[in-house]
């Protein structure tokens, strides 16, 4: 779908469809849905006081306009009550629009947005593209079979009638497409399998990014990890026949900004390894480099959009496969950090890959490190689907992370990082064990994961929930779906302000 910008008065425009919103009264109507209803007799409020058209959040009604306007169609879509709106239900309600005209076979509309609420034009249309990207996603690479059903919409033009308007909406449009292409890039990969998104694949992703906005990257191979002294990424990878790597991208390297690492568990087939996981359900664990994926468009989007930091963004990816050359439970492993670590399930890989890359994160110095991993099934059983499980070392960290979901509607939960917890993880053989109890599984993976950053200002977002999920939201269809770009692009857009 190309979407653009245009000035221009919505019941002057020829097109396929002029989309309008309206709220649940149409006395409040401004604008070009009132100059529209003008033009076109009262036919739309006529709708609304019959009760045709209700305004309710999400309701979508189709109307031809028989030549009434130079438009062809019109699609009304409700906003709900005013005073509830707000920009989440805003994605939804434009996500919805979107599935609605793509579903109707439509190839183009036009859109001219307008202020509602207490919102400048470019942040509503920075949702409204943000909502729509998003809304009409689907994975079909992998078909072969009714390619053909799949439905898009081939043009989106978002209209302003001021210059003014238009500049601003053309800024809105930039940040709200960019993010979204990024969240959509990460989708694709978490929606590949373990068969086609390897660490390899990873790896020539980094490396493409980093060609295309002049990063730097480096691949380290296992041997190279190993010689460094990663004893727990280098453990994980040994059941594994598909060559695992060691993914750093940096960008605005040796520049005088802020330092941010960014560390996404790339773990891109988890088995459980010899604690292998039992076979209902173990397809879903293709999703378990999501936080790779989520790296990667974060690290992206920043350069596309030129924010000035220095960012490092860590993937260490593998497969985690029991074979004959498997690490073992009991086995104790030398982290890059000097600490060893007791291996009670290898099922509990994600922490170990994640020790090695968050003390490896240590080398630049960061100022902040976010690590982002789905790391405990315990996160699903306590916050469910939709909500992301954040720890942490450092109150303002935290705190800018719950403002990032504030704003990107990625809802996410604070849970402790208390001494007490520590205890579940003694070991008699070695400094810790990599399990404690299923009792307080996601605080105790979190516990694990502080042990390796030191005093460095650290949040862990255990996204295991929300990387995937079976039943579609507004604007997130099932499957994977990018949890975690737009959390943290809008903590780094927000880090200087
Ligand atoms: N990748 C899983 C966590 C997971 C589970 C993500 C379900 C998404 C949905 C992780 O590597 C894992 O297996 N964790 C174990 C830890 C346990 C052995 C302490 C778990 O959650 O059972
Ligand atoms: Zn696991
Ligand atoms: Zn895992």
């Amino acid at each position: 779908m190309k979407l653009r910008v245009d000035q221009g008065r919505a019941e002057k425009y020829p097109c396929e469809l002029v989309l309008l919103f309206s709220f649940d009264s149409p006395q409040d109507w401004e604008g070009p849905i009132r100059r529209i209803d003008a033009e076109w007799k009262g036919f739309l409020s006529d709708l609304m006081k019959e009760g045709d058209f209700k305004g309710e959040l999400c309701q979508c009604e189709l109307l031809y306009t028989h030549g009434a306007l130079p438009a062809k169609r019109v699609l009304l879509a409700g906003l709900g009550k005013k005073e509830e709106f707000d920009l989440e239900k805003w994605r939804g309600a434009s996500a919805k629009a979107g599935s609605y005209i793509r579903d109707s076979g439509l190839k183009q509309f036009v859109f001219p947005i307008t202020k509602m609420g207490d919102f400048s034009e470019d942040q509503l249309a920075d949702a409204f593209v943000t909502g729509l990207m998003l809304g009409v996603y689907q994975f079909k690479e992998l078909k072969t079979l009714g390619r053909d059903k799949f439905k898009e919409i081939e043009e989106g033009i978002v209209l302003g009638e001021t210059a003014e308007e238009t500049k601003s909406i053309r800024d809105g449009l930039r940040w709200g497409k960019t993010i979204s292409e990024e969240v959509c890039i990460a989708r694709d990969l978490v929606n590949s399998p373990g068969n086609k998104v390897t660490p390899t694949v990873l790896a020539e992703k980094a490396r493409q990014i980093s060609k295309e906005h002049r990063m730097e990257v480096q691949v380290l191979e296992v041997s190279e990890a190993e010689a460094l002294g990663m004893g727990a990424f280098v453990a994980v990878a040994k059941g594994s026949q598909e060559p695992a790597k060691f993914i750093t991208l940096e960008y605005n390297k040796g520049k005088a900004y802020n330092t941010i690492a960014l560390v996404g568990k790339g773990i891109t087939f988890d088995s459980g390894g010899l604690s292998l996981k039992p076979s209902d359900g173990m397809h879903r664990m293709k999703d378990d480099m999501s936080g790779a994926a989520a790296v990667l468009a974060v690290m992206e989007a920043a350069a596309r959009m030129a924010l000035p930091l220095h960012l490092v963004g860590i993937i260490p990816a593998t497969e985690n496969l029991p074979s004959g050359k498997a690490y073992k439970p009991g086995d104790v492993l030398k982290t890059l950090s000097g600490q060893t670590v007791e291996v009670i399930s290898t099922d509990a890989e994600g922490r170990l890959v994640l020790a090695d890359a968050l003390a490896y994160s240590l080398r630049y110095k960061p100022d902040a490190i976010l690590d982002i991993a789905t790391l405990t099934g315990a996160c699903v059983i306590a916050l469910g689907d939709y909500v992301s499980g954040i720890m942490g070392n450092d109150e303002g960290l935290l705190k800018r992370v719950e403002e990032a979901s504030q704003k990107t509607g990625e809802r996410v939960w604070r849970l402790p990082l208390w001494d007490e917890y520590f205890d579940y993880l003694k070991s008699d053989t070695a400094d810790f064990k990599n399990v404690g109890t299923r009792a307080g599984g996601t605080i105790i993976g979190g516990i694990f994961l502080s042990k390796f950053v030191e005093k460095t200002p650290w949040v862990h977002v255990d996204i295991a929930g929300p990387a995937h999920i079976e039943k579609e939201r507004p604007y997130i269809p099932r499957g994977g779906t990018g949890v975690g770009v737009r959390l943290l692009f809008q903590l780094l857009r927000d880090w200087t302000c």
